[in-house]
């Protein structure tokens, strides 16, 4: 007996190869040059053309979203004349169209609820940390890292067989102030390289992408001034993105945006930044991503501007959609902007009810206060249908 256990064990092993994908990590898809073998007790699963992820064989604390009602519109026209996808959310829908996911923003205040979490799995396949990976949040104080949202939210997450959009390792926003006063290049570039090593390695293999420069360029191409722009020039670029990769070599990494909502002079400048980063022979940035918060009627330039982004030739996301009073034919205007464009693989909600919007005021979200779909809502799954 103690020979046949040994004998299965040691075929265990043989059976997996060293360079083997942990689960959760990525296994293929387009541009995909890493393994394609899962870790005992995953299976390499195709999302898309675009990723394939390593998933747990037996998924036993895994939720699925058909198996919640919640959140799905009672008696909504829509899916009646649907071919049914194999869910009732935005995100089986919008993966039945053939894109990656359809995810929001979250952070632990906001899935405890359980009205809120109900709606989320029920909704979203996909979740960015609202705040909680942000500078201030993990490294307040130099050298001191904190992780107690962050590791709640890529928990949650990976419960509920949702992808992670890490968000964001360099920001000029929410950044302490110990960083910020730094004048020097050697100080500036460990600290930067530290702060990318601890939180992008924490994570490392457990989320899909990672924004790693945020909000870099003004509105007329240039590169706004910050903290890394001031003392170390455009290399801070190179410097982050690099870091990234040695810290999560199978992270998707971006490089993220507003006001890139038509093609641009800000736009056409993280498209000239992206090839030329990717020049070299080896690829530094591997996305593009357009936050998207709109105002009324301003989705006219979307698919112009997915359009252009995808001429840098790596994958695009919208990343943190809200649009100013939800009209329907914005939300929708959006959608078909990124179905008509391959490149754009997922849509992100930057939150699910309305008062939990950073601009509340302008109700922006497709659940109202009671979590009940508004309009656009219906118009989107219609659109999807
Ligand atoms: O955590 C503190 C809390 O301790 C304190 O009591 C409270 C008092 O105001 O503030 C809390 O921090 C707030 C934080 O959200 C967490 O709730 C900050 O004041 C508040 O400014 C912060 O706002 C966030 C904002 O980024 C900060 O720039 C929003 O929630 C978040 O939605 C927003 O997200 C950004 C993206 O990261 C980047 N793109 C733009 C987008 C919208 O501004």
């Amino acid at each position: 007996m103690k020979y046949l256990t040994a004998l299965v064990s040691l075929t265990t092993v043989l059976a997996v190869p060293a360079n083997a994908v942990a689960v959760w990590g990525q296994c293929g898809g387009i541009g995909w040059t890493g393994s394609t073998v899962c870790d005992a007790g995953s299976t390499c699963t195709v999302s898309n053309s675009y990723y394939s992820q390593c998933l747990p064989s037996t998924a036993t604390t895994s939720v699925s979203p058909t198996s919640v009602s919640t959140g799905a519109p009672s008696g909504s026209s829509s899916t009646a004349s649907a071919p049914a996808p194999s869910g009732t959310g935005l995100d089986a829908h919008f993966k039945a169209k053939g894109k990656l996911y359809w995810g929001t923003c979250a952070d632990e205040a906001r899935f405890s609820n359980a009205q809120d979490s109900a709606v989320t799995i029920a909704q979203f396949g996909q979740l960015t940390p609202e705040n909680s990976m942000k500078w201030d949040a993990t490294e307040n104080t130099r050298g001191v890292f904190t992780f107690t949202g962050a590791d709640e939210l890529v928990a949650y997450a990976q419960q509920n067989n949702m992808l992670v959009r890490a968000h964001t390792l360099v920001w000029h926003s929410q950044l302490p102030s110990w960083v910020s006063a730094i004048t020097d290049k050697a100080t500036l570039t460990s600290v930067i390289q530290n702060h990318i090593a601890n939180v992008a390695g924490r994570y490392k293999g457990k989320v899909r992408s990672w924004d790693v420069c945020n909000e870099i360029f003004n509105d007329d191409g240039t590169f706004r001034t910050s903290v890394f722009y001031n003392v170390l020039g455009t290399s801070f670029v190179q410097i982050a993105f690099e870091a990234a990769r040695a810290a999560d070599p199978t992270a998707k990494l971006y490089i993220n945006d507003y006001n890139l909502d038509s093609a641009n002079a800000k736009l056409q400048a993280v498209v000239n930044l992206v090839k030329s980063s990717n020049s070299g022979g080896t690829q530094l940035i591997d996305g593009i991503g357009t936050q998207m918060h709109l105002s009324a009627g301003g989705a006219g330039g979307a698919q112009a501007a997915l359009q252009l982004a995808a001429t840098a030739g790596v994958e695009v996301a919208i990343t943190e959609l809200d649009i100013a009073n939800a009209a329907a034919s914005d939300y929708v205007a959006v959608v078909k902007a990124c179905l008509a464009v391959p490149a754009c693989i997922g849509i992100t909600s930057w939150g699910v009810r309305d008062p939990d919007s950073w601009r509340a005021s302008s109700v922006p979200l497709l659940f109202d206060a009671n979590f009940n779909p508004k309009p656009a809502y219906t118009a989107v799954i219609q659109a999807l249908s």
